[in-house]
C-alpha cells in the first residue's frame, strides 16, 4: 500500500507537476486548490502527509493548518511558504518559526528543489512506512546497466548485505567507473539463492546503493541491528559487524548532509543499539582482542572510539545508559571539527605536521562545537566532550591545557580511546596488541587518569575474572567511584 499525501496549493500547475514527480516516488497522491476541500479530503482520508501552502485561499492556509491541529493532531504537515517576510520582526509576519509553533512539523520555502521535498517526507517514515510504501513487483525486473557518477554510490560487502522481502531501494553492481547494472529495483525480491549466485558464480564481492537511499539502509540495517542483539544465537562478531556498517554509513551521511534534526534521531537509535551491545553480550571482550576488519576512513575512525569509549565506560561503577549514549553521541562527533581544517592537514597525524599545520589542527575541538553549536538536541555535557577530546591529564594537551580533574572524566575517556584507535589503525594491530604497544608508552600514559587505562585493560578480561575489590590507582579521584580514595 503506497503511502497517501495530501497536496494543497492554489496553483493548479504546481499540483500537477508535483503529484506527478511524487507518484514516480511511489507516493498515492490527492490533489485540491482550496481550504475547503482540504477539510473535506482530511475528513475522508487519512494521510502519512500533508503538503500545505501558505496561500491557500477559501479556508486560508493558516486557518486549514488550525483545523487539522485541532482535529488530527499527529498528522505531519510540511508547509510551504512563498516568499520569505521582508520585515520579520512584523508580528503579522509568517515566518518559519511561527508556523513550527503553530503546528506544522517542517516548513519549505521557496523556490525549492523538488529533491528537499523528497527528502523532508522520506525523512519521517518509519521502516514500517518505508516498506508499506513498496511496489510489490510480481517477478524480479531485468538487469539494466546504468552511466552513473561514481560518487553518487556507496557500497557494502555483500555478505554483510541484509535485506528486507522486497528490498527497499535500487541495488547495483559495478561494471567500471561511473557505469553499474541495476540488478534489483525497489520492491524486487532479493532471494538467498539469487545472492549466492552474485557471490560464487559472477565473484561479486561488494553491492552498491545509492547514496540518496543512504537514510533508507540506515534505518533499515540499524532496526536489524537491535533484533540481532537481542538474539542469543547471533555471534558477538555479526553483531559488530552490523552496528560497525550503521555506525559508518550514518557518519557517511551526516558528513554530506550536515547535522539535521532528523539525522540526530537517528544518531541517538545508534548509539542506543552501541549501549545494548556492550550490555547485553557477555562474549564480546573476545571479540574486541582480535577485531581487525577497521579501515582508515574517518567514519571508521568514528565508530572505533565509540566501540571503545562505550566499552570503557562500561567498565566504571558510576555508569548509565544515559551516560554511555551521551558519550557515544560525542564520540560520533568528536573529530566533525577536521571537516574545517585545510585538506592536506586531514589525514596527517600531528607528529608529521609543521608548526603552522599544527596551530590549525589543534583548533578542531573548537571548530567541532561551533558546528553542533545552536542544535538543541545537543546538549551541553556533548559539547563539552567534543572540545575537551584533546586535553592531557598532565596539562600537556590542547586547546585549554587543562589539567587533572578540571578535564570532564568522559572527555578524558574519549582521548584515549581516540589514541587506542590510532594505534590500532596506524599500526595495523589487533587491539590486545595495540593495548600491549599503549601500555608501553609511558610518555603517553600520563596524558590519561590511571583509571581509565585500567578500565581499557579490562574491556579485554572476562567480565567473570574481573576482581570485585578491584582498586583504583592514586590519582583516580576524579573518578566518583566508591572505590577510589
Ligand atoms: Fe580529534
Ligand atoms: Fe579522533
Amino acid at each position: 500500500m503506497a503511502l497517501k499525501l495530501l497536496l494543497i496549493d492554489p496553483s493548479e500547475d504546481w499540483l500537477f507537476n508535483t503529484k506527478q514527480e511524487l507518484e514516480k516516488e511511489l507516493y498515492s497522491v490527492d490533489v485540491v486548490s482550496n481550504g475547503k476541500e482540504a477539510q473535506l479530503a482530511l475528513y475522508n482520508n487519512k494521510y502519512f502527509a500533508v503538503v500545505l501552502n501558505v496561500e491557500t485561499k477559501n479556508h486560508s492556509g493558516l486557518q486549514v493548518l488550525k483545523f487539522i491541529k485541532t482535529n488530527y493532531t499527529s498528522q505531519r504537515v510540511v508547509m510551504i511558504i512563498e516568499k520569505l517576510a521582508e520585515d520579520p520582526g512584523d508580528e503579522e509576519a509568517i515566518t518559519p518559526d511561527r508556523l513550527v509553533k503553530l503546528g506544522a512539523t517542517e516548513v519549505l520555502v521557496k523556490p525549492f528543489e523538488l529533491s528537499a521535498l523528497f527528502t523532508t517526507l522520506e525523512g519521517h517514515q518509519s521502516l514500517g512506512d518505508m516498506v508499506a510504501n513498496l511496489p510489490r513487483n510480481k517477478s524480479d525486473s531485468k538487469e539494466e546497466e546504468v552511466d552513473l557518477k561514481d560518487e553518487k554510490f556507496t557500497s557494502v560487502k555483500i555478505d554483510e548485505f541484509y535485506s528486507t522481502q522486497p528490498v527497499l531501494f535500487d541495488v547495483f553492481i559495478k561494471l567500471k567507473s561511473d557505469r553499474y547494472i541495476k540488478i534489483l529495483h525497489a520492491g524486487d525480491s532479493f532471494s538467498p539463492e539469487r545472492l549466492d549466485k552474485y557471490k560464487t558464480e559472477k565473484k561479486v564481492e561488494m553491492l552498491f546503493f545509492q547514496k540518496k537511499d543512504l537514510s533508507k539502509f540506515i534505518k533499515f540495517n540499524n532496526y536489524l541491528a537491535g533484533k540481532m542483539i537481542e538474539n542469543n544465537k547471533v555471534q558477538s562478531l555479526t553483531k559488530v559487524k552490523m552496528i560497525k556498517n550503521v555506525a559508518e554509513k550514518f557518519m557517511e551521511q551526516s558528513f554530506s548532509e550536515g547535522l539535521k534534526p532528523q539525522i540526530i534521531d537517528q544518531g541517538k537509535d545508534i548509539c542506543e543499539n552501541i549501549f545494548k551491545l556492550v550490555e547485553k553480550q557477555k562474549d564480546l571482550h573476545k571479540v574486541l582482542r582480535s577485531f581487525q576488519e577497521f579501515d582508515t576512513s574517518a567514519y571508521s575512525h568514528a565508530f572505533i572510539v565509540t566501540l571503545f569509549t562505550t566499552s570503557i565506560i562500561k567498565q566504571f561503577e558510576w555508569q548509565s545508559k544515559v551516560t554511555i549514549e551521551t558519550s557515544a553521541f560525542a564520540c560520533l562527533f568528536h573529530d566533525i571539527g577536521k571537516m574545517k581544517l585545510p585538506a592536506g592537514i586531514l589525514n596527517k597525524r600531528p607528529e608529521d605536521m609543521s608548526d603552522d599545520e599544527k596551530i590549525e589542527y589543534f583548533k578542531h575541538p573548537e571548530y567541532g562545537v561551533q558546528m553542533i553549536e545552536g542544535n538543541n538536541m545537543i546538549n551541553n555535557s556533548i559539547k563539552q566532550i567534543i572540545l575537551q577530546h584533546h586535553e592531557n591529564y598532565d596539562g600537556t594537551g590542547f586547546p585549554e591545557s587543562k589539567r587533572g580533574s578540571k578535564i570532564l572524566t568522559l572527555a578524558n575517556i574519549v582521548h584515549l580511546a581516540d589514541e587506542f584507535a590510532h594505534i590500532i589503525v596506524d599500526k595495523e594491530m589487533k587491539p590486545l596488541d595495540a593495548l600491549k604497544h599503549l601500555l608501553s608508552q609511558r610518555e603517553k600514559l600520563i596524558w590519561f587518569n590511571s583509571a581509565i587505562v585500567e578500565n581499557l585493560i579490562k574491556v579485554f578480561t572476562d567480565p567473570d575474572k574481573i576482581k570485585k575489590d578491584f582498586i583504583l590507582p592514586s590519582n583516580s579521584n576524579i573518578i566518583p567511584s566508591k572505590k577510589a580514595s
